[in-house]
């Protein structure tokens, strides 16, 4: 039987971290190719919504909505979920893009500093899809698209915690898409590997940084891979500047 499809204007996204670099740009090409709604979240509700705003002005739209939570905080977590959910219907693309680093080495780690990679790194990521997995079976229909690294490929002695958050998020999505595949759901699961990605120079006639890729070609991967046919799976993407 086929899977059930459904065009991008008809589809409402959650992309956390969706406010600032990577996940900005998301959002900037997911409302460019037309999704119903899309909704930016994370802690600091200014910047959420000047990117709102300025991506609503740039489209002539009312697409893009902020939403304050702390990745950490189970409650808050699933009232993003929640929210969205009741508000627009449904979710059909989770882009679980929100994460950091704190440098410290196998011999310096603290429990805080690996408490805090840890947690807003893998263990988010996790409460964010099985939140939101009850809605996507419910439509028959979801995407889930991790952002990983090339941290999460190979290990780097200066980061030792989001090493092992990122090589952790690969072992969770593989998990999930063998569960997806046992249970028949029409779910699949992305995964990208960025190698540098410029967030600063991030407009469209600026040059990344050498040795860095510009934000754009996230974006174009991301619209790439929601594009595959659904019984298509891509493992990880790992992209890099040559
Ligand atoms: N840029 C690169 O070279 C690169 C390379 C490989 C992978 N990545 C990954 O790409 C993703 C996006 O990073 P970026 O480069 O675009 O940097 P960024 O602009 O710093 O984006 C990280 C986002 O995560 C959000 N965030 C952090 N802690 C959070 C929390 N507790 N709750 C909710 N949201 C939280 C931040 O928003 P708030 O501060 O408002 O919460 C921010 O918008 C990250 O997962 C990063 O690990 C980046």
């Amino acid at each position: 039987m086929a899977l059930r499809t459904k065009p991008l204007t008809e589809q409402v996204a959650i992309i956390t971290g969706g406010g600032t670099g990577i996940g900005r740009a998301f959002a900037e090409a997911l409302v460019a190719a037309g999704a119903r709604e899309v909704v930016i979240a994370s802690r600091r509700g200014d910047v959420l919504r000047q990117t709102a705003d300025e991506l609503n002005k740039q489209a002539d739209t009312e697409r893009v909505f902020p939403f304050e939570f702390d990745i950490r905080d189970l409650a808050q977590t699933e009232a993003l979920v929640r929210t969205t959910a009741e508000r627009f219907g449904t979710i059909d693309l989770l882009v679980n893009n929100s994460g950091l680093a704190v440098p410290e080495t196998v011999e310096a780690i603290t429990e805080e500093g690996w408490d805090k990679v840890l947690e807003t790194n893998l263990r988010g990521a996790m409460w964010l899809v099985r939140a939101a997995l009850p809605y996507m079976l419910r439509e028959d229909f979801g995407d889930v698209v991790n952002i990983s690294s090339q941290a999460g490929k190979h290990g780097y002695a200066d980061v030792p915690s989001y090493c092992a958050s990122k090589f952790g998020l690969l072992g969770y999505a593989e998990s999930l898409r063998d569960h997806a595949r046992k249970t028949g759901a029409n779910i699949r699961v992305f995964n990208l590997c960025p190698g540098l990605v410029d967030v600063e120079h991030t407009g469209a006639t600026d040059e990344p940084r050498p040795g860095f890729i510009h934000v754009r070609n996230m974006a174009r991967t991301l619209l790439y891979v929601l594009s595959l046919d659904r019984n298509v799976i891509i493992e990880d993407i790992n992209i890099y500047a040559r």
